[in-house]
């Protein structure tokens, strides 16, 4: 065979063999408009290893690039550093073919994979700042419990100063290109925001302690499982992940609604005015035409968040409560915020998603529910302004501490 996927290599005896997926448009409800890839990587010292596989349906491209330069079956060692499918979809079928002397992965990691693939392979357990040889290369084996799930850990490799980040510094993008250097930066540090606001925010209170357990590593490379590899730009990464996972207040806020017969929008529209004229920059997110997961991109470093929802057979609007049950559970930081909308007959959805947006820890702007009787009059339109100028104070004096 004469494999046209190629590997490609990284730095002397490392060598990319993942898998380029420019199809993906979704990641669990996570739209993924530029497609993905799913990293694996290939050690060649005295001993051979493998960095992760890749999803199941990928098995093939990953073979091909292995084979572009050494024979599968020389591998020695599987490291499994994250049990998600996308990166051990194929684990058990490579394990068969390659029949390794051992495959490594976190106790949890253990654990995880038994119960996705109910295997009866033997995974040997690794657990922090084990080591393993495989000759002039050491892999050193941290855990990053939680990032991004219980069984996560990282791969170092001290003689490279090289870290396999595994879903850490990521970024879903389909391309050829092999390092972060040579993609627009533009398009890398939206996709990285995107990513971390979608996958990783969560869990942001951790990202400190993970830096600073990584900090005392000379690291030249990220080597992570998704996306580009960072080379020459990991302080750039190292710093947006100090501020991601600060959420500081920022003179930004996001608006986000559905409308029925446009009362909810004018809304928005004095909102906006009114923040406007507080010195806000403001971002409208008609929830018509955009994506959940754009918006989560832009709260990351917004300081206010509003929600409108027109009232509709007595409940919210389906795409805001599509929009908050997403949101509640990614659980951003240090945002003030409200609710506004209009009804008919029935009022009651703005407190509802007043309530929803306390239970964030969103702090409400206003006392009392800002909701108009099916078109909002000038009064209505009035107070949703001084509503705007009254968060923009509320920014303002945040940020000045
Ligand atoms: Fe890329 Fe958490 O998997």
């Amino acid at each position: 065979m004469t494999p046209h996927f190629k590997a490609q290599k990284v730095v002397d005896n490392i060598y990319w063999v993942g898998a380029i997926d420019w199809k993906l448009r979704d990641f669990h409800g996570y739209e993924t408009q530029r497609g993905t890839t799913y990293n694996a990587y290939l050690i060649i010292s005295d001993k051979i290893a493998l960095i992760d596989t890749v999803k199941a349906a990928y098995k093939q491209e990953l073979i091909q690039r292995i084979s572009s330069v050494i024979d599968p079956q020389k591998i020695d060692y599987i490291i499994s550093n994250h049990a998600e499918t996308d990166h051990s979809g194929s684990l058990i079928d490579m394990i068969k073919l390659i029949k390794p002397e051992k495959v490594f992965a976190t106790a949890k990691g253990v654990e995880a994979l038994k119960a996705h693939y109910h295997h009866d392979e033997e995974i040997t357990a690794v657990g922090e700042g084990d080591d393993l040889k495989l000759g002039s290369i050491t892999l050193k084996f941290f855990e990053t419990r939680m990032l991004h799930w219980p069984d996560s850990m990282v791969t170092y490799v001290p003689e490279r100063e090289l870290l396999f980040s595994q879903d850490a510094f990521g970024l879903h993008l389909a391309t050829n290109e092999r390092f972060e250097e040579d993609v627009p930066q533009w398009i890398v540090d939206f996709e990285a925001a995107k990513y971390y606001a979608n996958i990783l925010m969560p869990y942001s209170t951790l990202i400190p302690k993970t830096l600073d357990k990584l900090s005392t590593l000379p690291i030249k490379i990220f080597a992570n499982d998704h996306g580009p590899i960072w080379r020459k730009n990991i302080g750039r990464i190292i710093e947006l992940y100090k501020k991601w996972s600060a959420q500081p207040y920022t003179m930004k806020a996001v608006i986000t609604y559905r409308t029925m017969w446009g009362s909810t929008e004018k809304m928005a529209m004095a909102i906006a005015e009114g923040l406007s004229e507080g010195g806000v920059s403001v971002k409208m997110m008609p929830l018509n035409s955009t994506h959940r997961s754009d918006i989560v991109t832009e709260v990351l470093d917004a300081g206010a968040f509003f929600v409108g929802s027109p009232t509709l057979n007595k409940n919210m609007f389906p795409a805001v409560a599509d929009l908050l049950y997403y949101i509640k559970g990614l659980a951003p930081k240090n945002l003030i915020g409200d609710a506004f909308g209009s009804y008919g007959w029935a009022d009651g959805v703005v407190e509802e998603i007043r309530g929803i947006l306390s239970g964030m820890k969103v702090e409400l702007v206003n006392d009392s529910p800002m909701s108009a009787k099916y078109v909002p009059d000038e009064k209505v339109l009035q107070d949703c302004f001084e509503m705007g100028k009254k968060t923009a104070k509320m920014l303002a004096a945040k940020i000045s501490g």
